[in-house]
């Protein structure tokens, strides 16, 4: 089956104060699937230094007139930028699938990003200062204003909810932006600058860059224009990105990370409910994903069933081209995530017992099936490191205290999960689960729509999702003091 957009229609150029270009240096794309269709990927465009200080300059430039537009006019853009990423549904699709090995069939990446644009096209009035006279002789009050420019680097798993959810809150509110993209799947982030320009936002306001993290994304973390920076990542270039904030203007920093998410399921829990809600929360993205759930903890008396339905659903995939229709698993991102998830593989297999998978697939791609391990020691390095691949280890307990001290044994925190039907158990868990989610009887990707998100421990700093929330993240606060003659 031939890609829908042939190479010669990709735009694969950086986005500067509303103009595309491209320069001289170039990355080839690793892509799986234009691999597997015999088509050598086309070159993309590396930002510089250079040009990141281009996209801050122009941004710094464009953000006063665009803090000073009202709320519906700057709304107006989102609106129709919205309604253009929509109609590119079936495109971006396509360029996520070549690009990350995301299964078409499934993608809803665009739909969620026109809708946050969408609903971030009427927040603005909601972002207000405060005021007080509780100081006798003055009238007292806060402003919310504009950082100015905000940085934003996003990863390559769900790239344009990413790019929706920290671009779409900083615009609202005035800031102008310089979005950095994944090298891994920098495709529907060109296409959308495409979108930017036919939307018609004034030049500057939103530039979108493509390359590698050593080179664009240190640049803008160490820019000491860049007020702002939001980030979703690997901890460990959250650490990177936390010192060069701190080596350069001490921006502010918000960080969305990694986890090792548990769940702990009662022998009163529905079975088969919790053994489907968990196959499904690492398998979707075949592992990819920071919230999956990737330690299961299961009461002994139960685990002999429980695992058996896990098994059973979890290896009833579709492992194939993610552009065919009937594809549910595709492969991993690129080569050097495939070697990584069997790398840890074989550390598994020597850590614990291997219960199903724990192989790759035939032929071109970089496919590999779902894998179960059970028995694992709690300190072993693939409980405790994100695989990020559709591999789940699969533990048992006895006691609520055992199993609440196992779950929270980790550096990370973002998402954790208990299913019992018992009530108080049930929120006993949700106040000792350290994590910035807890699902009760349900798990990750579930997440409440106006509720905010983010990591306790090493998964992050700062919240994003809430539309409140996610705008205060990018406004400063000003305390102004009027003194008054009564
Ligand atoms: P990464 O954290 O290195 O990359 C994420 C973004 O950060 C990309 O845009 C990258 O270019 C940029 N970046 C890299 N180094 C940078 C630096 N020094 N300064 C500024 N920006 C930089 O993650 P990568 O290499 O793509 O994946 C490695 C692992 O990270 C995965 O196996 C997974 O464990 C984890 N990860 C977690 C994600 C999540 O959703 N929490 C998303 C992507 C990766
Ligand atoms: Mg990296």
């Amino acid at each position: 089956m031939a890609p829908e957009a042939t190479p010669q229609s990709i735009e694969t150029r950086l986005f500067i104060n509303g103009e595309v270009r491209a320069f001289t240096i170039f990355i080839s794309k690793v892509s799986t699937t234009y691999q597997n269709h015999g088509v050598s990927m086309s070159k993309l465009s590396e930002a510089t230094e250079k040009d990141v200080d281009q996209a801050v300059a122009a941004a710094k430039s464009a953000q006063p007139a665009w803090a000073n537009l009202t709320v519906e006019q700057r709304g107006s853009y989102f609106k129709k930028f919205a309604k253009l990423i929509r109609e590119s549904n079936d495109e971006l699709a396509t360029l996520e699938a070549i690009s990350m090995g995301f299964p078409k069939s499934r993608y809803f990446h665009a739909m969620a990003c026109a809708g946050t644009f969408d609903h971030y096209s009427e927040a603005g009035y909601d972002m207000q200062g405060t005021t007080s006279l509780n100081t006798p002789g003055f009238v007292s009050m806060t402003l919310r204003q504009p950082y100015g420019v905000v940085a934003a680097i996003i990863p390559w798993n769900v790239p344009l909810i990413m790019l929706a959810n920290k671009i779409a809150p900083a615009l609202a509110v005035g800031n102008t932006v310089v979005l950095k993209s994944s090298e891994k799947a920098p495709l529907t982030s060109c296409k959308i600058a495409s979108l930017v320009k036919e939307a018609g936002f004034p030049p500057g306001v939103f530039n979108i860059l493509s390359g590698h993290g050593h080179i664009s994304g240190a640049a803008l973390s160490s820019h000491m224009e860049v007020r702002a920076l939001s980030f979703t990542g690997s901890t460990r270039t959250g650490r990177v990105i936390q010192q060069a904030a701190a080596q350069s203007n001490l921006k502010v920093i918000f960080l969305e990370l990694g986890g090792k998410s548990p769940v702990c399921i009662f022998e009163d829990a529905d079975l088969e409910v919790a053994a489907d809600d968990t196959q499904h929360s690492i398998q979707g993205n075949s592992g990819q994903t920071c919230m999956a759930t990737t330690r299961v903890y299961v009461q002994d008396t139960v685990a002999e069933k429980f695992i058996g339905l896990f098994k059973s659903k979890f290896e009833a995939v579709t492992i194939g081209d993610p552009l065919h229709p009937g594809t549910n698993h595709g492969p991993q991102a690129d080569k050097v995530q495939y070697d990584n998830v069997l790398r840890y593989i074989e550390m598994g297999k020597k850590e614990g017992t291997l219960a199903l998978g724990g192989s790759t697939v035939e032929g071109d791609g970089y496919f590999i099936r779902p894998t179960i391990f059970t028995n694992t020691p709690e300190d072993a390095r693939t409980m405790k490191e994100e695989i990020f691949g559709p591999v789940v280890h699969i533990n048992t307990f006895s006691t609520e205290e055992e199993v609440m001290e196992k779950a929270n044994n980790t550096e990370y925190g973002l998402y954790a999960s208990v299913y019992t039907k018992d009530i108080n158990r049930a929120l006993k868990f949700a106040k000792g689960l350290e994590a910035g989610t807890v699902g009760v009887n349900c798990t990750s990707p579930t997440q409440g729509r106006d509720m905010p998100f983010g990591g306790w421990k090493g998964s992050g700093i700062g919240r994003e999702g809430m539309p409140l929330y996610t705008m205060s993240n990018f406004l400063e606060m000003k305390t102004v003091v009027v003194k008054v003659g009564f």
